[in-house]
């Protein structure tokens, strides 16, 4: 299976990395707009050939992308210290435009996975843009959330990040929201678990993991300039599912027929994917609030692509 990168930069390179230390794919094909950098990162990452199962790595324009099974876009320019991920709309879907035209002119209908920010709105614009069916158009949407929300919960209760069932659901970014009504950890409710816990939390928990988890990227940039590590760990494990038909459940993003009278409009809750990209989205309980809260997530989403086709 190949796999072509669009954007070879701190993104593109960690997926590329990450996925070559797990043995995910056969081929990697980086390309960017900065041809040089495309070539310099896939000569780095083959320099590592030897330490893993070895895999075809090239780098360079879109040439190098010919027949893959899966395109991953990163292109794009990186959120800056205290922009929102909507303020980069209009730049970002110009270039996802780009990226998807020029990779179908070198694969016939491959999954795309779009991470480029803000990812929702760009995997609606990939779709749009490609005329593939929906189920091929991947955001990597609430994945790397989750994980973070994971990780805060594991931290907090002293536990294994992948004993904790709870996800992020809605738009990766400010609106998402957390179904901690039906969060669980060995099938025992989250508020249960914690209930029964000698440990004396704070009556807000949940608010402040939920805290924690929205803004742990303006606190990585601040302190770094990007977040790449986690979204690279995110998105092997996205590209993993698709090429071993692992039918993995990720909180992805892709486009909903119809959600809450909105048409077509992209964001993640739990989801099965496959060798074809999307193969079920599943309906996750959800409290009144919480729905309202997606509703109110989904219509942000809705909004954005609106100015952006206005
Ligand atoms: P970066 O600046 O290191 O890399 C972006 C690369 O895109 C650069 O190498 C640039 O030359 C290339 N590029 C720009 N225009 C291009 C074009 N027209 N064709 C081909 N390549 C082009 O940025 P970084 O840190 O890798 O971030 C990339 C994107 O990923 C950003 O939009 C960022 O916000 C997003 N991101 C998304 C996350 C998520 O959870 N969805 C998490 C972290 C970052």
């Amino acid at each position: 299976m190949k796999v072509t990168i669009v954007g070879a930069g701190m993104v593109g390179s960690s997926i590329a990395y990450a996925s070559m230390i797990k043995g995910v794919a056969r081929e990697i094909a980086l390309v960017d707009i900065n041809r040089e950098l495309a070539k310099g990162q896939a000569m780095d990452l083959s320099h590592g050939n030897a330490y893993v199962r070895p895999m075809r790595i090239h780098g360079g324009d879109y040439d190098v992308s010919s027949d893959s099974d899966v395109v991953v876009i990163t292109a794009g320019r990186p959120q800056k210290g205290g922009e929102s991920r909507l303020q980069l709309l209009k730049d970002n879907a110009r270039i996802v435009k780009e990226a998807v035209a020029k990779s179908l002119s070198y694969s016939k209908e491959p999954v795309f996975i779009i991470v480029t920010n803000p990812v929702d709105v760009l995997t609606w614009v990939a779709w749009k843009a490609s005329g593939l069916p929906r189920n091929r158009i991947v955001g990597s949407g609430t994945t790397l959330d989750t994980a973070r929300l994971r990780q805060s919960i594991a931290d907090h209760c002293q536990l294994d990040p992948r004993n904790v069932h709870a996800y992020v659901l809605g738009e990766h970014g400010d609106s998402e929201i957390v179904n901690w009504s039906h969060a669980d950890i060995a099938g025992i409710p989250l508020t249960d678990f914690c209930r029964n816990c000698r440990r004396d939390c704070e009556a807000d928990l949940f608010q402040k993991l939920f805290e924690e988890t929205k803004n742990a990227a303006y606190k990585i940039i601040e302190k770094k300039g990007s977040t790449f590590y986690g979204i690279g760990l995110a998105v092997s494990k996205v590209l993993s599912t698709i090429f071993n038909n692992q039918h993995s459940v990720l909180t992805v993003s892709s486009v909903h027929p119809e959600f809450e009278g909105l048409k077509d409009v992209p964001f993640s809750v739990p989801t099965i994917l496959g060798r074809e990209g999307v193969e079920r989205i599943l309906k996750v309980g959800l409290s009144s609030a919480e729905l309202k809260g997606l509703s109110n997530s989904a219509g942000i989403i809705a909004n954005a692509i609106k100015n952006l086709r206005d």
